[in-house]
């Protein structure tokens, strides 16, 4: 294992210590998160290489395939190594089309829960955050029955700790009065940047806040500003939007995607670049 340590050291989730620079592997199933990948063997590659590479926190969900990215993790890490921490999440269900209907009911909960123990091969998860929201972003609603479902499940040992995702700000103070939540996992990258406050408020509550889509999703980020910060450091658009996260507020997570060892190995190299005041105050106002 590398001796290295990774861009912007650790946080703690709760008890659970974690490398900042994380892995986000929905990107390893087929196209448009359905189905097997096109190759295998890279996507396990990818999954090895990461946690080589010293990265302690993995993102998936049952849904992505759905199961394949589960598998995938199990197949190339299991028996896991004390010192990693899988994240998942429940809420969503796939359907024939490729979309995400939710799947919020306590039923369906309870059973989104056993099936990534199932797939995962563990008897406790390590986290599991409660997706809310649907497709086109949060919805405002009530997250209190199935977070309360959560909260059960964690009662019986099955759940370590608790986290949202797709959230609004109220949904997290929701949950919040019901049990303690260790994370909120919201899009938000140089670009998109409707959570400012909340990540402020998180980081004074020591809770982490991790952006999906931090390099753009199926979208990758496209500026001006970043390509020409980007070619002043000698550096790439990828390097400096993940090195301007770490930098953006200590309690962020990075969990980047990626299905190629290369990218994996440049976004960690590149994530460590220093980013002066000058090139804050440019990538700034991208998202503003
Ligand atoms: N909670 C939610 O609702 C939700 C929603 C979406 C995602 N997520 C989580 O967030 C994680 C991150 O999101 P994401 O993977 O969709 O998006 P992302 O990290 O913003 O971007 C991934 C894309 O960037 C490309 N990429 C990565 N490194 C690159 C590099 N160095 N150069 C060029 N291209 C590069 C990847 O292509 P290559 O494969 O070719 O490298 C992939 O297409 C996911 O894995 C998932 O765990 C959660």
């Amino acid at each position: 294992m590398s001796s290295l340590p990774l861009p912007g050291g650790t946080w703690k989730l709760g008890d659970l210590t974690v490398t900042r620079f994380g892995y986000g592997a929905m990107q390893l199933a087929g196209p448009w998160v359905m189905g097997p990948p096109a190759d295998r063997e890279g996507a396990l590659a990818v999954l090895r290489e990461a946690v080589e590479l010293g990265i302690t926190h993995i993102d998936t969900a049952d849904a992505y395939g759905p199961r394949v990215t589960n598998e995938l993790i199990r197949e190339a890490l299991h028996p896991y190594p004390e010192t990693l921490h899988i994240a998942t999440k429940v809420g969503a269900l796939r359907d024939e089309q490729g979309g995400w209907p939710p799947a919020r009911r306590p039923d369906q909960l309870r059973r989104a829960v056993t099936d990534n123990l199932e797939a995962l091969g563990l008897d406790t998860l390590d986290l599991v955050n409660l997706r809310l929201g649907n497709a086109e972003g949060p919805q405002p609603e009530s997250v209190a029955e199935a977070f309360e479902t959560l909260v059960d499940l964690q009662r019986q040992g099955l759940i370590r700790h608790l986290g949202v995702s797709n959230a609004t700000a109220e949904q997290v103070a929701e949950a919040q009065s019901i049990a303690p939540i260790v994370c909120v996992q919201n899009m938000y990258n140089l670009a998109h940047r409707h959570d400012d406050e909340l990540i402020d408020r998180l980081a004074d509550e020591g809770v982490a806040y991790v952006p999906f889509f931090p390099l753009g999703g199926f979208t990758p980020l496209q500026s001006d500003a970043l390509s020409s910060v980007a070619a002043r450091l000698g550096s790439t658009p990828m390097s400096v939007a993940l090195a301007w996260l770490l930098r953006r507020s200590p309690n962020i997570l990075l969990i980047a995607g990626t299905s190629s060892v290369a990218h994996l190995r440049e976004n960690i190299a590149g994530a460590a670049v220093q980013l002066s005041d000058e090139d804050i105050a440019e990538l700034d106002r991208i998202g503003r």
